[in-house]
């Protein structure tokens, strides 16, 4: 079977002694991540899952490379520390940015949504548009993970940089929130798309927005669907299912919890419970 992660190493040599029963690593900038955690206690209810949000540092898709790299290295020592059997970055900007050049630093399999989300739509469709954080419309990884996948295929990227921000503050309802998407949407709509990937993990949660404003027939592709069916193969791969009851999901940000609660709530039908970590390293840099 194939690897989605390339991971060839040997967990057993930090992981304790029954790596199976590890928690799973997942991470975002905010609560775009839980779109993933959703698709992970519908399709492997048995994982005990470990939720980091970078709430300190998001938005992420307006970043530069260099501090995408770093955040993503500082979470993945952290990750290690907790001693995961294996990370999902439950970001695409991430996914895009640091994916390929942490892989080669770290002894643990990690798993991005690009790849993913791309093999999906080009199973989906021909002519293909990605909504997206602007540093991941930029970056291009969609449209080169899709083109390696069928150089037959049109893909057309918008980076959307008010959808986050938008999310976070939890306007989904406000009108504004549907004229800012209708907007993105329209040149995409122009070129008379068949399949729409949400390039961005907090995008899942616009569904009924995107939904109302896109024809009935174009496909909408959740990445998240795909990489959780990713990481289950992943980790039968690597004997690494868990069969044992899981844990409560651990959710741990950088920023404030009781904001983090207060919008997840709706998100995962209960209030978590919220960590804060103690990250002297965490710099909250301004852009
Ligand atoms: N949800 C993340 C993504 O998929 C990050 C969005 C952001 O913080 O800008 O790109």
């Amino acid at each position: 079977m194939y690897s989605s992660s390339g991971f060839e190493g040997n967990l057993y040599n930090f992981l304790d002694q029954e790596p199976q029963r590890a928690p799973i690593g997942v991470f975002d900038s905010g609560v775009g991540g839980l779109t993933v955690l959703r698709q992970l206690y519908r399709q492997l209810p048995h994982e005990s899952i470990i939720y980091f949000g970078d709430t300190a540092r998001l938005p992420y898709g307006i970043r530069s490379q260099a501090d995408i790299l770093q955040f993503v290295r500082e979470i993945l020592d952290w990750m290690q520390q907790q001693r995961v059997k294996m990370v999902i970055m439950a970001c695409n900007t991430s996914s895009a940015l640091a994916l390929e050049i942490v892989r080669e630093e770290y002894k643990i399999p990690i798993l991005g949504v690009i790849l993913p989300g791309a093999k999906a739509a080009t199973q989906q469709g021909k002519r293909i548009g990605v909504i997206a954080t602007p540093a991941t419309a930029k970056s291009n990884a969609y449209k080169h993970a899709i083109l390696e996948i069928n150089p037959d295929v049109e893909v057309w990227q918008v980076g959307c940089p008010e959808f986050v921000p938008l999310i976070e503050q939890n306007r989904i309802d406000d009108p504004y929130t549907t004229e800012v998407a209708r907007s993105y949407l329209e040149p995409l709509l122009q070129q008379d798309i068949d399949t729409l990937v949400y390039g961005c993990t907090h995008y899942p949660l616009l569904a009924p927005v995107v939904r109302s404003l896109v024809p009935s027939q174009v496909k909408i592709i959740d990445p998240a669907v795909h990489v959780v069916t990713a990481c289950s193969q992943e980790l039968d791969l690597l004997g690494l299912s868990n069969t044992h009851p899981p844990l409560p999901t651990r959710f741990v940000v950088s920023g404030c919890p009781q904001q983090f609660a207060q919008s997840g709530v709706q998100w995962l039908g209960c209030t978590p419970m919220v960590e804060s970590v103690n990250w002297a390293s965490v710099p909250v840099s301004q852009l």
